[in-house]
């Protein structure tokens, strides 16, 4: 028998879609399953310091499965590892306040963890875990970057968010003989901008995988022109780059567990390609926060319920230290040394992560049908 009776949740990292599917998951099972209680510690990692938290019962998750964000809310700083605490003089100094954490958790009777978050989040779970606190852990992202599972929810609803807004831009691409860029997230993996590309057809798309030639999308552009489609989609990745060239950092955000911010490098491109192209005129749309947002897809509600349940039957089954992942279409699991700093997925905030294969079948079925990457 378990000796778990009260289960804390943290959502942590960048919001996404499904992460409300997650902790609806994880309550109902905890509650109705195992007779478990669960509170939510709010804004990541922070309210587990603070001891800002809710309790969360089968009324409080009731109606939350298609929202977007997370109710709990998140953060993506407050490594308690690594935590600026302000001195007396005024100066901060970076301390180890997992303690703090520690304690608050005896105070409020919570026995264990379910931590949801990308890499820098997990890295602190597999942290507490050492410290012999049970934690599990569940996968998220956007950027479907993570490569010890096959899909991370938040990402499915991305790409529908992504293909019907280049449904959209097409109208007035066409019926203005427009050049369109198309600004996408992924960090430095191309995946949303490959599928979400190919489902939007898009002519043009540039990912971080496969640095880019801008003579290239200037040469397709004209071949277009010449066969009558006299407007062009380009869809290129916050994290591409020119050949010879680097990422485009948007800013630094001090404190997060990496602090870059790719962004603007479709705005660089649309300029420059502005003065190749004067007969068109070129037109920039970064998606941005758009992508994270919205309505969750049914992929992503039941990925992420899937995840939250198989998460409390893990921790209550004596399987802690575990994270949660999708293999083809069973969910399993797999230690949290293996997955974060430096293990199978521990690359991800330094630009390595599940990349895109530049000879795999998605890149070669968009050669096939026309779409060129710029090479
Ligand atoms: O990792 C998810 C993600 O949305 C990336 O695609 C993007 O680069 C980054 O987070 C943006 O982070 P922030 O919310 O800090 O601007």
């Amino acid at each position: 028998m378990s000796k778990i009776r009260k289960i804390g949740i943290i959502t942590g990292g960048g919001d996404c879609s499904g992460l409300n599917a997650v902790i609806n998951g994880i309550t109902k099972t905890a509650v109705n399953k195992y007779g478990v209680e669960v509170v939510g510690f709010t804004r990541g990692y922070s309210g587990l310091y603070k001891n800002d938290y809710r309790p969360l019962g089968l009324r409080s998750v009731s109606g939350i499965m298609h929202e977007g964000g997370t109710i709990l809310k998140s953060s993506n700083k407050d490594n308690l590892f690594d935590y600026p605490v302000m001195k007396e003089d005024g100066t901060v100094e970076y301390k180890d306040v997992s303690d703090q954490a520690i304690k608050n958790l005896e105070y409020l009777g919570v026995d264990a963890l379910i931590v949801m978050g990308g890499d820098g989040t997990l890295t602190s779970a597999r942290d507490f875990y050492r410290k012999g606190l049970p934690v599990v852990g569940v996968p998220k992202t956007i950027d479907n970057d993570l490569p010890a599972t096959d899909v991370t929810f938040g990402y499915n609803t991305s790409l529908e968010t992504i293909t019907d807004a280049l449904d959209k831009i097409h109208t007035t691409a066409y019926s203005h003989d427009r050049v369109m860029v198309v600004e996408v997230m992924g960090r430095h993996t191309g995946w949303l901008a490959l599928e979400g590309g190919l489902a939007g057809s898009a002519d043009v798309i540039l990912i971080p995988e496969i640095p880019y030639d801008i003579n290239k999308i200037v040469e397709k552009v004209r071949q277009r022109d010449a066969f009558g489609r006299n407007f062009s989609i380009i869809v290129i990745s916050e994290g591409a780059k020119p050949k010879g060239g680097d990422v485009t950092v948007r800013e630094h955000v001090e404190d997060s567990a990496d602090s870059v911010r790719l962004g603007g490098v479709g705005k660089i491109l649309t300029d420059q390609l502005q003065e190749l192209i004067p007969e068109h005129e070129v037109r920039y749309t970064n998606l941005a926060y758009i992508q994270r947002g919205g309505i969750t897809s049914q992929f992503d509600r039941a990925l992420g319920l899937l995840f939250g349940v198989n998460a409390v039957d893990l921790l209550m089954n004596g399987g802690a230290g575990r994270m949660v992942q999708l293999r083809g279409r069973k969910i399993s699991s797999i230690p949290l040394e293996d997955v974060v700093g430096g293990g199978e997925m521990g690359e991800t905030s330094t630009g390595g992560g599940k990349q895109v294969d530049p000879e795999g079948q998605y890149v070669q079925a968009a050669k096939s049908i026309g779409i060129t990457f710029g090479e």
